[in-house]
């Protein structure tokens, strides 16, 4: 029976490569952005319009995949919003519609699609197989003052990621927080290879069992634990 996969923030990166894998795994694909609309691109591809600055636009959306699909099993949460702030004063001009924008598309969006996720799956009881993944980066474990309000909402992802892979481990609910690395443990910023993680992203989902939530991997090697290299 094929399975549902829904890309939030869908683009030419990491977006089309997972609808490009997930329908070649089986899988139906809805692929979700500001300029895709609602559309039936294949009997097993479709579009609809997402606005994540807009959170409570989100339950309506899961209720449009129900439509056409079935609950997803897979939601990968691919949207960023990232304003750039003077590094040497974060805070002196930082805008209140800024804030509220980034925390939006970066956090509350997500904390509204985990709960529609998550809800689903309960009804689904021991069938649900559900994998939620944040497209996460090194944020969470670094300093980088002029991306302020992007780093703070990737931190609270990340808890969101750690906390959920705990509360529901008993359910098989699996969550994971990505953030591709360089071999020394960098972050892979301009080398971060969307090919690579989509097709991490179908491994994920295929796997059982819960891998670390906070999954830093590198090109051509898989998981690599940085932890003591972070915490340095
Ligand atoms: N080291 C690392 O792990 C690393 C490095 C770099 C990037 N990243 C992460 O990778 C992700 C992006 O990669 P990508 O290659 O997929 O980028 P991408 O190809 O640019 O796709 C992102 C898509 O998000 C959509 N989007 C933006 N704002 C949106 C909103 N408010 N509502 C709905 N959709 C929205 C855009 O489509 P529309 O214009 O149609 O809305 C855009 O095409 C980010 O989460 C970023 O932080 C991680």
């Amino acid at each position: 029976m094929p399975r549902t996969a829904l890309i939030l923030a869908a683009g030419p990166g990491i977006g089309a490569h997972c609808i490009s894998l997930f329908r070649a795994a089986g899988y139906n694909v809805v692929a979700a952005s500001r300029s895709r609309q609602e559309s039936l691109r294949a009997p097993n591809h479709l579009d609809l319009h997402l606005d994540l600055s807009k959170p409570d636009t989100l339950p309506e959306l899961f209720a449009k995949v129900r439509e056409h699909f079935e609950h997803p099993s897979v939601v990968i949460y691919n949207g960023f919003a990232r304003t750039l702030v003077p590094a040497e004063n974060p805070l002196g001009s930082i805008s209140q519609e800024c804030i509220e924008h980034d925390m939006a598309v970066n956090i509350t969006s997500a904390l509204i699609a985990g709960r529609e996720a998550v809800n689903g799956w309960e009804q689904a009881g021991g069938q649900a197989n559900g994998t939620f993944i944040y497209t996460g980066n090194k944020q969470n474990v670094m300093a980088d003052p002029k991306a302020l309000t992007f780093g703070m909402a990737k931190c609270a992802a990340a808890k969101m990621m750690w906390d959920c892979s705990v509360a529901y481990a008993q359910r098989g609910f699996r969550f994971y927080f990505t953030d591709q690395r360089k071999a020394d443990g960098s972050p892979a910023r301009e080398m971060m290879d969307p090919m690579a993680r989509a097709a991490l992203y179908v491994e994920l989902a295929a796997d059982g069992g819960q891998q670390p939530w906070h999954y830093t991997f590198v090109k051509g090697i898989g998981y690599v634990d940085f932890r003591s290299k972070d915490n340095a």
